[in-house]
C-alpha cells in the first residue's frame, strides 16, 4: 500500500516543508504554503503504473547526435484560426504542451471547442467541466459540427490518457487541468501537487506520442495560474486570454513560447455565435465619432509585430478634494504620474490641482512607450480644452526632461497610420534614420521636445 504523507507545498514555487511556514524560503513569499497530501508509490506500484503507460521506466533514452535527429514532416498542425496560429508562432507544434490561462467566462473552452470543430484533424475534447450535452449545446452555437471531434467527460488521467492512447488523436484538449485527478495520489482535483502531477503525465504523453495537448487552466484571484510558476515550466507554451467582461474584445496573449517569439497576440472579438478573429484591430479601436472632442488623441503603438491605431483619451478636471485623483485604464498609472510631472515641470501646466483620468479604447492594456506622446497630447488637449484634429496621430517616447525619443518599427507604425488615411503623425526627431518619407503619403513631423511638440499643436 502506498504510504501517505502530508506536506506543505508553496502555491508560488513548489518547494516543500513538513510544516506550514509564513515565509518561503526558497522564493521569499509569504502566506503561499498549503497543505497537502501526497502518496509515494512502491516500487511495485511504479512498475504497475507504468505498464499502463504512465509512469518512465520502461523507456531508456540514449544520447544522439544532433545530425541524425529527424525533424519530422508535419511539424506544425495550421489551425484555421489565424489569430491561434499567429501567438503560437505559425501552428501547432507536435508533441507541444500549451497552456491556455484566464479568468472563468472569459472564453477559453468556446476557444478550444472552435479549434476543435475548425480543424481538419481528429481531436479529442476532454471535459472534466461539462456534460456532453452542454458541449453539444455549445458546439451547435460555434461552428459546425465536424464528425472527427471526439468528446469525453472524464476526470481521472489514466483512463483519459488510455483512451487518448487508443484513439490516437491529432490534438488533445484538456478541460481544465484544476478538474483532473491522477489515481496515483491522494489529494483533491486542483491542488497543487494534483496539478503537477497531471501535467506532467500529460507532458509525458505528449512528448512520447508527439500529439499535441492543449491545457485550459483557471486563473486565481491574483491573476496567476493556479499552480501558477510550477505549470508555466513544464509546458512548452503559455497562452493568456485576457479581456474586460464589460468589453466583447479577447486578447491572447503568448508569455512564454518554446516554439515562437513571445511578442505575439491576438485579437478577437466575442459574438453571441463564438469569437470571431478581429485581423484590422486599427479600425475597432478607433472611434468612430466625426467631431473633434478635446482629451483625444490617436497612438500608432506596436502590439506584438502588429501596428495598432488606438484612441487615448484624457479628462482633467479641476479637482474638489485636497488630493488630486489620478485614475487610468488600459495604461499603468506610475507612468502617467511621470507623463504629468514632466508636463508640470517642463511646460509648467498646473496638473496638481487637477483630476486627471485615462481611458484607452476598447478596454485594451497597451505597454508599448510609444504611446506616451499621444497620451501627452490628450492631456494638454483635455486641460486646455482644445482638440486635437482628429487626422493627426502620434508616436513617440517622452523622456524625463521632456524629450521625445525614438521608438522600434516606426516605418510600420507610419505605414498603418497612412493607410488608414491619417494627414500627419508625429514622431520624433531621432527617429527618422532609415525611413524613406516619400513612401508614403501622410506628413511626417518631427519633434525633439514637448514644448516644441506643445507650440506646434495647441498655440
Ligand atoms: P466560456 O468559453 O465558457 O469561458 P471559460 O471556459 O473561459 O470559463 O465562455 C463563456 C462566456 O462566453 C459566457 O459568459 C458567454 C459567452 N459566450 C458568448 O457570448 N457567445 C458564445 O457563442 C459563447 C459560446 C459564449
Ligand atoms: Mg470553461
Amino acid at each position: 500500500m502506498a504510504k501517505i504523507r502530508k506536506v506543505f507545498i508553496c502555491s508560488n514555487c513548489g518547494n516543500t516543508s513538513p510544516k506550514w511556514i509564513g515565509k518561503c524560503p526558497a522564493c521569499g513569499e509569504w502566506n503561499t504554503y498549503q497543505e497537502d497530501i501526497i502518496t509515494k508509490e512502491t516500487p511495485a506500484e511504479k512498475k504497475r503504473a507504468a505498464w499502463q503507460g504512465v509512469g518512465n521506466i520502461n523507456r531508456d533514452p540514449k544520447p544522439v547526435p544532433l545530425t541524425e535527429i529527424k525533424a519530422g514532416e508535419k511539424r506544425r498542425l495550421v489551425t484555421p484560426d489565424g489569430e491561434l496560429n499567429r501567438v503560437l508562432g505559425g501552428g501547432i507544434v507536435a508533441g507541444s504542451l500549451v497552456l491556455i490561462g484566464g479568468q472563468p467566462g472569459i472564453g477559453k473552452s468556446t476557444l478550444m471547442l472552435q479549434v476543435a470543430l475548425g480543424v481538419p484533424a481528429k481531436v479529442l475534447y476532454v471535459s472534466g467541466e461539462e456534460s456532453e450535452e452542454q458541449i453539444k449545446m455549445r458546439a451547435d452555437r460555434v461552428g459546425e459540427i465536424a464528425a472527427d471531434c471526439l468528446i469525453l467527460t472524464e476526470v481521472n488521467t489514466a483512463k483519459i490518457l488510455k483512451f487518448a492512447t487508443a484513439e490516437k488523436p491529432d490534438l488533445l484538449v484538456i478541460d481544465s487541468i484544476q478538474t483532473l485527478a491522477s489515481p496515483h495520489i491522494e489529494s483533491t482535483p486542483g491542488s497543487i501537487s494534483q496539478v503537477r502531477e497531471c501535467a506532467g503525465d500529460l507532458q509525458r504523453f505528449a512528448k512520447e506520442s508527439g500529439i499535441p495537448v492543449f491545457i485550459i487552466g483557471h486563473i486565481n484571484k491574483e491573476g496567476s495560474i493556479a499552480g501558477p510558476k510550477l505549470l508555466e515550466h513544464i509546458v512548452d507554451t503559455v497562452l493568456q486570454f485576457e479581456g474586460d467582461r464589460n468589453y466583447t474584445y479577447r486578447i491572447l496573449r503568448t508569455i512564454k513560447n518554446r516554439f515562437g517569439s513571445t511578442d505575439e497576440l491576438g485579437i478577437y472579438e466575442m459574438q453571441s455565435d463564438g469569437l470571431r478573429e478581429v485581423s484590422n484591430p486599427s479600425e475597432l479601436l478607433l472611434s468612430q465619432t466625426e467631431e473633434e472632442i478635446s482629451g483625444s488623441a490617436v497612438s500608432a503603438t506596436m502590439e506584438g509585430m502588429r501596428p495598432m491605431l488606438i484612441e487615448t483619451q484624457a479628462l482633467v478636471s479641476t479637482a474638489v478634494y485636497g488630493t488630486p485623483q489620478r485614475s487610468a485604464t488600459g495604461f499603468d498609472l506610475r507612468r502617467l504620474g511621470m507623463l504629468l510631472a514632466v508636463l508640470e515641470k517642463r511646460c509648467g501646466f498646473p496638473f496638481a490641482q487637477n483630476d486627471v483620468f485615462l481611458n484607452l479604447a476598447g478596454g485594451i492594456r497597451v505597454d508599448d512607450p510609444a504611446i506616451d506622446l499621444a497620451i501627452l497630447s490628450a492631456l494638454i488637449s483635455s486641460l486646455l480644452d482644445v482638440s486635437v484634429p482628429n487626422d493627426i496621430c502620434f508616436a513617440g517616447e517622452v523622456g524625463l526632461s521632456g524629450e521625445i525619443r525614438a521608438v522600434s518599427r516606426i516605418d510600420q507604425r507610419v505605414q498603418e497610420a497612412d493607410r488608414l488615411g491619417f494627414k500627419k503623425i508625429f514622431i520624433s526627431k531621432y527617429n527618422t534614420k532609415g525611413l524613406d518619407v516619400s513612401k508614403y503619403s501622410i506628413e511626417i513631423k518631427t519633434v525633439a521636445k514637448i514644448e516644441e511638440l506643445y507650440r506646434t499643436l495647441f498655440e
